[in-house]
């Protein structure tokens, strides 16, 4: 008796008639479930998921206590608009994220929908609380896929390719002196980072007309290169000075992926701003801006916020996810799965003429495939590793197109955790 039961490649064949190419797919599969760090395809095939949503889902697929938040808010309502008839789920998450993020003092938050939103709004803000209109972005950095998002971020295909003109007085620094210097000695990275801003300030723009500086922690979509410690010394003590605002973008570093609630923390950075998304809401839309109040405060009434933004159920999804993650204690676990994947990851780099460069912060770990002769990042190695892994059972996906990226769940265990080690591995190697 044929199966009636859809199969990817079927549907593969309907997506490919009905949905452009542009949102992009890092494997031709479709979902039926998914639990913890596994997800199932259509077909019945089990995969360990090292990339997690993109990093949405740090506690977890599925996890029970978002599942019945989610649920609960569910039979209550959906919907009411925050804008029309508030409700207590908004403010209380706004209280908690307040005192979580790494800023001391009275903060507020705004909630929104997306990343790119997010960052949008942390500008808007940043440009009525200082009354200047330049933004300065790095090269490599990802901000998301709006006009302002796009606009901020320092990456032309398949980001901005085509996609112009772009937002007026964005300003990008060069990426290595902040994020990989030479190998040097911390007087000298100082002296470099230094040394770049002056040339910012007097070749681009003067620093009074700056509104603000967004910065990743550590790069997502850039190549998982996290900030230099010094040079980012240099950037606050400078940004501050100038009366600068400075946003952490802790759009895919943060909620535990990095081995502390927030990757600004193991810096000691007490940015100005911070912004989040992604994990916050376990998968549901959703998406902050933190600040001290001062400076949330500075847009007019009605000057941000949205139809959708801090909607109900995504809120509820929120506040299990801070339960989860304290009670679990997943920044700590993600602290440990980095150990793991780092010596891992050295181990390739040893064995694979094709690997180079082990690198991350906790739990947000890259390794670049390159061609072995000429040492040039390879995609097409890259994307072979990929799809013979998601052949053996293992879903994992690139960032900057020839760097493997790792974004598991944190409530991966530690068999998970050596079985998709092991599959990647194998995968390199069939690959060289
Ligand atoms: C650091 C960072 N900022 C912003 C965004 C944009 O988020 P969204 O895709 O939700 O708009 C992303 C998405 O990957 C990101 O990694």
């Amino acid at each position: 008796m044929p199966s009636d039961k859809p199969t990817n490649n079927h549907l593969m064949r309907r997506r490919e008639a009905a949905v452009p190419r542009g949102p992009f797919n890092v494997a031709p599969i479709f979902a039926a479930r998914a639990a913890g760090a596994r997800l199932w395809d259509v077909e019945g095939k089990e995969y360990i998921d090292f990339c997690g949503g993109i990093g949405c889902v740090n506690v977890g697929h599925n996890h029970p206590r978002v599942v019945q938040a989610v649920k609960r808010q569910a039979d209550q309502f959906l919907h009411t608009c925050w804008h029309v008839s508030m409700y207590e789920q908004y403010v209380r998450l706004a209280e908690r994220l307040n005192d979580l993020v790494p800023i001391p003092g009275a903060n507020m938050t705004a909630f929104f929908n997306s990343g790119a939103e997010a960052c949008e709004n942390a500008v808007k803000i940043a440009r009525t609380f200082t009354g200047r209109s330049a933004v300065v972005s790095f090269e490599r950095g990802f901000h998301g896929r709006t006009l302002l998002g796009m606009s901020l971020t320092g990456k032309v295909h398949p980001y901005t390719a085509g996609f112009g003109p772009f937002a007026p007085e964005v300003y990008r620094l060069p990426w290595k002196p902040f994020f990989h210097p030479p190998d040097a000695s911390d007087e000298e990275i100082e002296a470099g980072a230094l040394a770049t801003l002056e040339d910012l300030f007097a070749y681009h723009v003067e620093p009074e007309e700056i509104a603000c500086v967004i910065l990743e922690p550590v790069f997502g979509e850039g190549g998982f290169y996290p900030v230099h410690p010094v040079a980012l010394g240099v950037l606050r003590r400078v940004t501050e000075a100038k009366g600068i605002l400075l946003i952490a973008d802790e759009v895919q570093s943060g909620f535990g992926r990095c081995g502390r609630l927030f990757a600004s923390e193991h810096y000691g950075l007490v940015p100005d701003m911070v912004v989040m998304a992604k994990s916050l809401a376990a998968g549901m839309p959703l998406s902050a801006v933190t600040a001290p109040s001062e400076i949330m405060n500075s847009p007019e009434v009605g000057g941000i916020g949205g139809t959708f933004g801090g909607n109900p159920v995504s809120c509820a999804a929120a506040h299990a996810v801070l339960d989860v993650m304290l009670e679990e204690k997943l920044p700590e676990r993600a602290g440990k799965i980095g150990e793991k994947v780092m010596t891992a990851f050295q181990g390739f780099a040893a064995a694979y003429d094709q690997v180079r460069n082990p690198r991350g912060l906790g739990a947000m770990c890259a390794i670049d495939i390159v061609d072995p002769h000429t040492g040039l990042g390879s995609n097409d190695r890259a994307g072979k590793a990929l799809a013979v892994a998601r052949e053996k059972g293992l879903l994992v996906m690139t960032a900057s197109g020839n760097v493997l990226r790792t974004l598991m769940p944190l409530v991966i265990n530690d068999e998970e955790l050596e079985r998709g080690l092991n599959i990647l591995s194998d995968a390199i190697a069939a690959t060289p």
